[in-house]
């Protein structure tokens, strides 16, 4: 095993000083477990609080994800860059997921990654409007790439890439007020309807709406990400079905591939219909949209509806909030259906607390904008009885020891 870890410093990029470093054997349900030692025979057995950051919505190992997987690939695999063959797990998935969406949207473009899926809303918006502008909100995250950078809402983490793309504007999430920046010069508004990075903060009551109105009344795209609160997370399917308020655009990713890489943007057939023609080839992916891992999805998709687990994420996440909220080393829990921040106050507790998580067999892990709260998003297949016990745990390994 040290050998192992040895060589995963020297040869696998290092993307952070100080990595979990914890080896993976396998992984079942809401837990993952170590190679067995000599103290666990059986591997040490972790519980799975973040679910790779909601992709694993569906729990680990989820059979009907991996029959998909496996039947798929032996069919095909890769065959030709995205767009120019009719490959049926693609159709498939993309007539599910239009269906679950209110209209227009209906047109999915699937690509490799969420980042991927932001640049090319962004592009389309960019294409649809003839605007250079882009408004994003401080304290958001939207992936990686250049051009998605130049829309995250971090300083710290952008400043060493400078320049990035020219004509962004940041706004307040939650400040009504900021919302009169938004004129006929924006292309686009990229908004998180729950931002989960921030440390999970739930829209103001009446902010997406306002947000939609201006939007609409300067002509300027309104793009959801639902890479994090998509499928189940918050308690609906997606959350813009909870808000009840319908972007031009919106994003996917981590659940959507069941466990696989898989992006998507959606957006009516009209503009779409942008990235076609004059020039064509708007965005050109080889990978996007692989039929093994729309395979994946859609196998994780309809699993998701056989077992209500969208439905069941809210009173899941209440159950969480109940049993931890009175803790006195808790300040406050935030929390949109099963994502929730459990704010400790102050980093040196975090720290601490990550410690004791570990320790304990925990999973978790705290926000690139927050490092003052702990992140509770387990898979969704999480029952009632493992979040008590879960919960007892935490509140006796963990926050009676902070
Ligand atoms: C809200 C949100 N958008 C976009 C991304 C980027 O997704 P990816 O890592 O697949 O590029 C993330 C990843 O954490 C995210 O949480």
């Amino acid at each position: 095993m040290e050998i192992l870890r040895k060589q995963f410093l020297r040869h696998v990029g290092q993307t952070s000083d100080a990595p979990l470093m914890i080896e993976v054997a396998r992984a079942e349900g809401i837990y993952f477990y170590t190679p067995p030692t000599p103290e666990y025979p059986e591997g040490k057995r972790y519980v799975d609080l973040i679910s790779g950051v909601s992709v694993s919505n569906v729990g680990h190992g989820n059979p009907a994800v991996i029959e998909a997987v496996c039947a798929q690939a032996r069919d095909y695999m890769h065959i030709m860059v995205y767009g120019e063959m009719v490959e049926r797990p693609q159709v498939k998935y993309a007539e599910a997921i239009a269906g679950l969406l209110p209209e227009p949207l209906e047109s999915v473009y699937f690509v490799n990654s969420g980042a991927e899926a932001v640049e090319g809303a962004l592009k389309l918006a960019k294409r649809h409007t003839h605007r250079t502008e882009i408004a994003s909100f401080y304290n958001a995250y939207h992936g990686s790439t250049h051009g998605v950078m130049s829309v995250m809402g971090g300083e710290e983490f952008v400043g060493a890439y400078r320049p990035l793309l020219p004509d962004t504007r940041k706004l307040r999430y939650n400040c009504f007020e900021d919302l009169a920046q938004i004129t006929e010069r924006t292309a686009c508004v990229l908004v998180e309807p729950v931002q989960g990075e921030s440390g999970v903060r739930p829209p103001a009551p009446g902010f997406l709406e306002a947000l939609r109105e201006r939007c609409s009344a300067v002509g300027a795209l309104l793009i959801f990400d639902e890479i994090q609160t998509g499928f189940g997370r918050t308690g609906e399917m997606f959350a813009l079905l909870k808000y009840g308020v319908t972007p031009d655009i919106v994003c996917l990713a981590k659940a959507l591939g069941g466990g696989m890489p898989l992006g998507a943007f959606v957006s009516s057939g009209e503009i779409m219909a942008g990235l076609r023609s004059d020039p064509p080839l708007g965005h050109i992916t080889t990978f996007g949209g692989h039929p093994v891992c729309c395979a994946a999805g859609l196998a994780a998709l309809t699993y998701m509806q056989e077992h209500r687990l969208a439905e069941q994420a809210e009173a899941k996440g209440r159950l969480f909030e109940e049993l931890l909220t009175d803790h006195p080393a808790v300040v406050e829990i935030r929390r949109s259906g099963l994502l929730l921040a459990v704010e400790l106050g102050s980093p040196e507790r975090l720290y601490r607390a990550m410690e004791l998580l570990k320790e304990a067999g925990y999973l978790s892990d705290w926000f690139l904008f927050c490092d003052t709260a702990f992140r509770i998003s387990p898979p969704l297949t999480m029952t009632e009885v493992q979040v008590r016990e879960c919960c007892a745990e935490i509140r006796a390994g963990v926050l009676d020891r902070l």
